[in-house]
């Protein structure tokens, strides 16, 4: 028997497509990233005087804020809506998200002692740069109060990005070939934590004890999401098999998760051409509501936290138009068990950490819906990886 041994085949490592092989690959990336930026020593017992995380940014960039804004497009603009509730969580500094493309043509009244952060995997996307390169250029003549203080977010620090901002955390994601962003998602969500906690400790905005606390269960998730690969793979394969004729999906989150039943619905719209959408599960009684039907299945996260209870109803509102409920819930909750028609078992981690253990299953929901369906999941029609015209 020979065997096919093409330069992809090896380069997929076995694995059917890079985007598979890019979700499998994040309990590594998180490694990578966490061995990189958390201080493994830091304990909050010992009074420590410097900060948990290594960014190495300039203490300049963060010292005295009083406004953050994010701009980025995509999923990009996802992880900064998770951002923008760490950074107003953890480290109590108010933040706004913009899609560069809208913020190029209104940009908002200046604000000063503001860090604008571009958030962009490959670098290179025409409008945040863009959107970047304004910000900075009407921030220049001005006072000290208001002077460009620009950080950037990427996989790519040769980038052009690399050249227009003060400082860059790198993701360490590693390339990612599949046009539809999974592993450098987690990334740019996971260098938000570690910006939120720096900023934290220096703004004596959280508890040591609290820093740690969120810093052991930063710990535990490569090892959470080895569990959700290994252990739910195939049921959420066979599941996925179920919707292969579905014509729409809407997706559920609210709080730190609402930004990951926008990410659900993008990678489902991304890769496999179904309408997908995502909606902050208390506004669903105010619209989508009336789309429901047996037809259109509902995805909720409901996570613990401040807001299970909450998605948990609504969820029941769906039920009672007899959409066909799917629940991204901790394998130990009976309460959910008992609601949804599905599962997407994920391990019970805090509300806080929630959104990477809850966005694993609805990355491989895609995948396999949209190879079920035999489509060109790597290179999805009408998408490129990175878009560098306007
Ligand atoms: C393209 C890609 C998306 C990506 C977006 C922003 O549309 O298909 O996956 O999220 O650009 O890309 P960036 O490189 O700026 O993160």
């Amino acid at each position: 028997r020979t065997l096919d041994w093409s330069a992809t085949t090896v380069e997929k490592q076995g694995f059917r497509h890079f985007m598979l092989k890019e979700i499998y690959e994040q309990p590594a990336v998180v490694r990578t990233c966490l061995a990189t930026y958390l201080n493994e020593q830091w304990r909050a017992a010992d009074h420590p005087s410097h900060s948990p995380v290594f960014l190495g940014l300039d203490p300049q960039l963060t010292k005295n804020l009083q406004h953050i804004q994010i701009l980025a497009c995509g999923t990009s603009w996802h992880a900064g809506l998770v951002g923008k509730y760490l950074l107003e969580q953890l480290a109590g500094i108010p933040t706004t998200v913009h899609y560069a493309s809208e913020f190029r043509y209104a940009a908002p009244p200046l604000t000063p002692h503001t860090l604008t952060i571009g958030v962009t995997q490959s670098g290179e996307t025409a409008d945040t740069l863009a959107a970047l390169e304004m910000e900075k250029q009407r921030r220049l003549t001005l006072e000290d109060d208001y002077k460009p203080l620009i950080l950037g977010i990427t996989n790519r620090p040769e980038s052009t990005l690399a050249t227009m901002v003060n400082e860059i955390i790198n993701t360490h994601a590693g390339i990612e070939i599949g046009v539809a962003a999974t592993k450098t998602f987690v990334a740019q969500v996971l260098a938000f934590y570690f910006l939120a906690l720096d900023i934290a400790f220096q703004r004596h905005s959280l508890s040591l004890e609290a820093i740690e606390h969120i810093m052991v269960g930063l710990r535990q998730l490569p090892a959470q999401i080895e569990t959700i690969l290994e252990q739910q793979g195939s049921a959420i394969e066979a599941l996925a098999h179920e919707f292969a004729e579905t014509q729409d999906f809407i997706f559920l989150g609210r709080g730190i998760n609402f930004p990951i039943a926008l990410e659900g619905a993008l990678k489902l719209k991304e890769i496999s051409y179904i309408h997908a959408e995502g909606y902050p599960a208390g506004e669903m009684k105010h619209g989508p509501i009336a789309l429901l039907d047996a037809k259109v299945p509902v995805v909720a996260i409901a996570m613990p936290g401040s807001v299970h209870d909450k998605v948990i109803s609504n969820a029941q509102e769906a039920k009672a138009r007899d959409a066909r409920l799917i629940g991204v819930t901790p394998m130990d909750d009976n309460q959910a068990r008992s609601v949804f028609d599905d599962l997407l078992l994920v391990p019970h981690v805090e509300e806080m950490l929630s959104p990477i253990v809850a966005v694993i299953p609805l990355q491989l929901l895609a995948y396999h819906i949209a190879a079920r369906r035999g489509l060109d999941v790597d290179q999805p029609r009408n998408l490129a990886k990175s878009v560098t015209v306007e």
